[in-house]
């Protein structure tokens, strides 16, 4: 391949440099085409085909299906990782020592109590308020409560808020979980692993001892490391580029959250469960919401199908398929919804709108299914989605800060009105 492509406009030739990545990916760098162009620019309606950075962190080939944080296979690390190990991994760039590993836990644990004034905050929501909301501003409040969260210059106040964040989060997501239950607050114990403590603190009750099983302790930890990370993707470029203003990390993770709540992109897992829902209220016939995700005057589409890389299959739906077996297997779950699912699932591998447009059930398809089973209430799925990809979040945002990134701002066509005079109102 030559080094150089060539762009004429206007019988005019511009040469830009050809750069590739370490696994031959290729970009046409065009950093410098408007202004060797005198104001040439591209359109890319939803970045399709824009690279916005150069990253070290995360690669992944649609077409082949390959998912690898940091070089490391993600189906390597489902089954021989445990999150922290993958949050340290994502964001520091090797796996950790013993001593490293034993370090990070415990400084995010001594980073895991929230200040009580937090509570205040909870409290002042509706209860029917979205749990994507509460937690995208109590992220967002973290910073009142911290400072020095926003010397993003500083390594050691940057390691601070790492920490932090990673250590309220799940008390943040269990409280709101809660709040909304009307159960009292649990404050965790920090002598459990990561996982085990998210999930006392979310189902422990007041008057009973909470047992941990194993399954579930297994199956949500795989989970959160399948979404720890996928590169730039709509919340993780939504944190680069709020925090290439020098916003502070958690006002960045607060933009994150907010971007990932919607249906199409985080919100998916929810969307599903509504879905299939929807379907069993309807009588639990599959065709006819097949009929209708194919039919272009409906607005309807098969949420957990199809993805903007995975054009062949999604690897995190291959190893969690698994997972939700395993789950539903080890609890005796029998569920009519599932049923439903694996209809749906079937019908659309053979249909051929779907084979041909190379949709394929992603992660969220079943993620849902076995959050259901584990007793986590429909609109907390988006959530656990936001534990897992933090450490994603936050290693693409520290890597644009060491990277001194300059300010995210797209250029636009515009396509408005000319200059016009103003019409004063009683003449219009
Ligand atoms: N159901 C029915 N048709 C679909 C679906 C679907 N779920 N997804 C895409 N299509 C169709 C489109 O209508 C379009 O058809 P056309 O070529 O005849 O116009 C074609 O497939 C391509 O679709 P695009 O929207 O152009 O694909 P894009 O890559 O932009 O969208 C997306 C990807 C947003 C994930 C889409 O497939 C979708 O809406 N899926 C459902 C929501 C979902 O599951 N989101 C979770 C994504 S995974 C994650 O965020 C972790």
């Amino acid at each position: 391949m030559t080094d150089t492509a060539t762009i004429e406009i206007d019988n005019k030739k511009y040469e830009f440099p050809i750069v590739k990545g370490t696994e031959n990916e290729v970009a046409i760098d065009i950093s410098k085409l408007r202004a060797s162009t005198g104001g040439v620019i591209t359109l890319d309606s939803g970045y399709k085909n824009t690279g916005s950075c150069e990253s070290a962190i995360t690669f992944l080939d649609g077409e082949k299906g390959v998912l690898r944080y940091r070089g490391y296979s993600i189906e390597e690390l489902a089954e021989k990782a445990d999150f922290l190990e993958v949050a340290y991994l994502l964001i520091f760039g090797e796996l950790p020592t013993k001593e490293q590993n034993d370090k990070f836990h415990d400084d995010i644990k001594a980073e895991s109590a929230v200040d009580e004034d937090i509570k205040k905050i909870l409290d002042a929501f509706p209860k029917a308020a979205h749990p994507m909301g509460v937690i995208s501003s109590l992220t967002s409040a973290l910073t009142a409560f911290n400072p020095s969260s926003v010397n993003v210059d500083s390594e050691e106040d940057m390691y601070k808020s790492v920490v932090r964040i990673l250590g309220k989060m799940p008390v943040l997501v269990a409280w709101t979980m809660r709040k909304k239950q009307g159960q009292p607050l649990d404050y965790g114990d920090n002598s459990l692993g990561y996982v085990e403590n998210l999930l006392k603190m979310m189902f422990s009750r007041p008057n009973s001892c909470y047992v941990q099983n194993p399954v579930l302790v297994d199956a949500l930890d795989k989970l959160l490391i399948l979404h720890a990370d996928h590169e730039q993707n709509c919340s993780t470029s939504t944190v680069r580029i709020t925090g290439s203003s020098h916003a502070g990390l958690f006002a960045s993770l607060s933009a994150g959250i907010s971007a990932l709540w919607g249906p199409l992109h985080g919100g998916a897992n929810q969307a599903v469960l509504e879905m299939l829902e929807a379907i069993q209220e309807d009588g639990g016939d599959t065709k006819k919401y097949m009929a209708k995700a194919k039919d272009k005057s409906d607005p309807f589409r098969l949420m957990g199908f199809g993805h903007r890389v995975y054009k062949n299959f999604d690897p995190r739906a291959k190893i969690i398929k698994k997972a939700a077996d395993q789950v539903l297997h080890d609890l005796g779950v029998e569920d009519p919804i599932l049923e439903i699912a694996k209809g749906l699932e079937k019908e659309a591998l053979e249909d051929q709108y779907f084979v041909d447009r190379k949709l394929y059930p992603n992660v969220d398809f079943y993620s849902g299914i076995i959050y259901r089973a584990m007793g986590i209430p429909i609109e907390m799925f988006t959530v656990m989605f936001a534990i897992g990809r933090l450490p994603g979040w936050i290693a693409q945002w520290r890597e644009m800060r060491l990277r001194k990134e300059p300010i995210g701002r797209p250029r636009q066509l515009y396509i408005g009105e000319t200059s016009r005079d103003f019409i004063p109102i009683n003449k219009r």
